[in-house]
């Protein structure tokens, strides 16, 4: 299309809407022939509402909104199936997106009194420009996106100026650049904000923690010396008891336990040593006087270091002692 629009134009709603060239009229009457084509078509397959006007307002010729609804569709259908442009729109809402773009094309198509109310176009891509690399030659694809829309060439010759818009330099880029920082700025105050709150919370909650073993522990050690306290005062008790004549009972807080018969202290008690080597000083089985049974002739093992046995009747010595 020979027509060149500049930013001035563009912005200038008057001019550019009312301006006619002869390229446009051409536009529009290759327009009207497809669309007569399409509307053959539709009629054939039903896919399209038919009898739409072939004079008034474009977007009345063009199908009015269900048209814009489904122009806008198809359009986001396609970027996200195309791999080259998906990274473009990671991270983004297509709901957003989707609203955004029925509300730029019913304008764009619409009467010429309604305003924009939109993003400025380079604002609204810029930063896929800066930071993603975004290039006119991407944009094209999505303009090529609209044409597979079936739109009539009146409406496509409406989208084309805005790749020069998209990628043409304004004194706004600045502006929009100044706010992004801003924008990353809070953002990562907000960060720094949260990561504080976060470490406040988790040293309030050590520190709960921190009390509450601690108080759990001077608790346990409260009920240790309780225990302790009661435990001798009962070996007290027993005590007294002990020294008291047997049946009369101690007074006190913690009643003596139930009288047990004294227990022998072993249970097998070594047999007295027998006569002839007690009388025998020196002789190589006789490990003491005969206070047999204490506790220096106790082995590690708990038994006896005397050879007696309890099979062995006491008082009777084996024929091996007995000396010649
Ligand atoms: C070719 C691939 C394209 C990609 C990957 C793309 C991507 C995007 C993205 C990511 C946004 C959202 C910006 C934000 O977060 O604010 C956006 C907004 C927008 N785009 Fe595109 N775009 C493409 C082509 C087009 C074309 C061909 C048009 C129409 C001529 C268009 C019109 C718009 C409009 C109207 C907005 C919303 C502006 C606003 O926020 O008000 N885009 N685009």
């Amino acid at each position: 299309m020979g027509v060149q629009w500049s930013r001035e134009s563009w912005t200038n709603a008057e001019s550019w809407y009312h301006m006619v060239t002869k390229d446009e009229v051409r536009d529009a009457m290759r327009g009207i022939q497809e669309w007569e084509k399409l509307q053959e078509e539709s009629k054939a397959s039903g896919s399209v509402k038919p009898n739409l006007p072939t004079t008034g307002p474009l977007l009345e010729r063009i199908g009015g909104h269900d048209a814009v609804k489904r122009v806008v569709e198809a359009f986001c259908r396609k970027l996200y199936a195309d791999e080259r442009l998906v990274p473009f729109l990671q991270g983004r809402d297509i709901v957003y997106m989707r609203a955004k773009l029925s509300n730029f094309t019913t304008w764009l198509f619409g009467p010429s009194h309604l305003p924009y109310t939109g993003k400025h176009m380079r604002n609204a891509h810029l930063r896929l420009i800066k930071e993603r690399g975004f290039t006119p030659e991407h944009f094209e694809r999505g303009i090529a996106y609209f044409h597979e829309a079936n739109l009539v060439n009146e409406a496509l010759a409406k989208l084309r100026p805005f790749k020069g818009v998209v990628f043409t330099a304004t004194s706004r880029d600045a502006e929009e650049e100044a706010r992004w920082a801003a924008e990353e700025r809070s953002k990562e105050l907000q960060r720094r904000l949260k990561e504080q709150r976060e470490l406040q919370e988790r040293r309030e909650r050590e520190a709960k923690e921190r009390q509450e073993q601690e108080q759990r522990e001077q608790q346990e050690k409260q009920a240790r010396q309780q225990w302790e306290k009661e435990w001798e005062q009962e070996a007290q008790q027993d005590e007294r008891t002990k020294e008291q004549p047997p049946g009369k009972p101690q007074t006190g807080q913690l009643s003596p336990p139930p009288q047990q018969p004294q227990q022998q202290q072993h249970s097998v008690q070594p047999p007295p040593l027998p006569p002839l080597l007690a009388a025998a000083p020196g002789s190589p089985l006789v490990v003491g006087t005969a206070s047999a049974g204490s506790r220096d002739q106790a082995s590690p093992s708990g038994g006896y270091a005397t050879p007696f046995t309890p099979m062995e009747s006491p008082g009777k010595a084996p024929s091996s002692w007995v000396a010649d």
